[in-house]
């Protein structure tokens, strides 16, 4: 028996993970991971549109909404250990990934490592490239700006970027959930993500290995991983499928989540279940 609610915790690699789980535990498996510096709290649409048929988990990487945020450096393979540890204390022996963003550069790195625990992967506003020198440089002026002017200005200037222009007008609620997300990250994870991503490995040279069906997702108007990035892993992963959301910036999930959660539901039913 599954313990289904909001907030679950549970201990992983010595560290309390905060999880929503809903749904069937007869039904496939769809674990959300959530982009930075949000939470699983970012996916509530998606999950309300799939937990009549599937499993649906979104979790807190650490250090983000609930989960602990450890004494340990962070990296993108610690992040993919917590996740398949997380896997095995549910007694989950394979899942669907979909991750946003740095939820994107965590199910790269999973399925490159572990392909036998994963029967298909949801890439969404995401990138296989590694930071090149300028974008490493923009993590280094972040860490300091924050030190500098407090999270709160992150925050702001974080959301111009975030959103499709259009969004920062019509899209008020979400906007405000997305600024509250953020103020309430700790400085400290920010710290150690923003390095994490700093020393992210691509992992461009390893999508042809990937065997199971992909869906790519983009906003057309994300400016963090735009839709070239996008269009560069189509191109590299077999039969993958790619999709340009309308009226979406970088939070396409959020933003457009009547094209996003459609085209879940078209894909979802192409897997097959093993
Ligand atoms: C995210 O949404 O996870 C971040 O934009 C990723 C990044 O800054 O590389």
């Amino acid at each position: 028996m599954i313990d289904l609610g909001n907030n679950i915790k549970i201990t992983v690699n010595n560290l309390t993970v905060s999880y929503n789980d809903a749904g069937s535990d007869e039904s496939l498996v769809i674990i959300f991971i959530h982009g930075f510096p949000f939470n699983k709290s970012m996916w509530k649409k998606q999950v309300e549109a799939l937990k009549n048929n599937y499993r649906v988990i979104a979790y807190d990487v650490r250090g983000h909404g609930s989960s602990e945020v450890g004494d340990e450096d962070f990296s993108i393979e610690l992040f993919v250990k917590d996740l398949v540890n997380f896997m095995d204390a549910l007694n989950i022996d394979r899942a669907i990934l979909c991750g946003l963003s740095m939820g994107g550069y965590i199910a790269l790195n999973a399925i490159a490592n572990f392909p036998e625990r994963f029967d298909a992967l949801i890439l969404s506003d995401t990138s296989c490239i590694a930071d090149t020198p300028e974008a490493k440089e923009k993590r280094f002026m972040a860490i300091e700006n924050i030190q500098k002017d407090g999270v709160e200005k992150f925050a702001d200037e974080s959301i111009k970027n975030l959103f499709a222009p259009e969004s920062l007008f019509t899209k008020k609620n979400k906007i405000a959930a997305v600024r509250d997300m953020i103020v309430n990250t700790s400085k400290q994870t920010l710290y150690k993500t923003l390095r994490a991503f700093y020393e992210r490995k691509e992992t461009c040279s390893r999508l042809s290995e990937i065997k199971v069906p992909v869906l790519i997702m983009v906003g057309k108007e994300d400016n963090i991983t735009p839709t070239a990035t996008a269009m560069l892993m189509h191109e590299n992963i077999k039969d993958s499928i790619i999709h340009i959301i309308d009226h979406a910036g970088h939070l396409s999930n959020m933003e457009n989540s009547v094209e996003f959660n459609n085209l879940l539901t078209k894909f979802l039913p192409l897997i097959k279940d093993t």
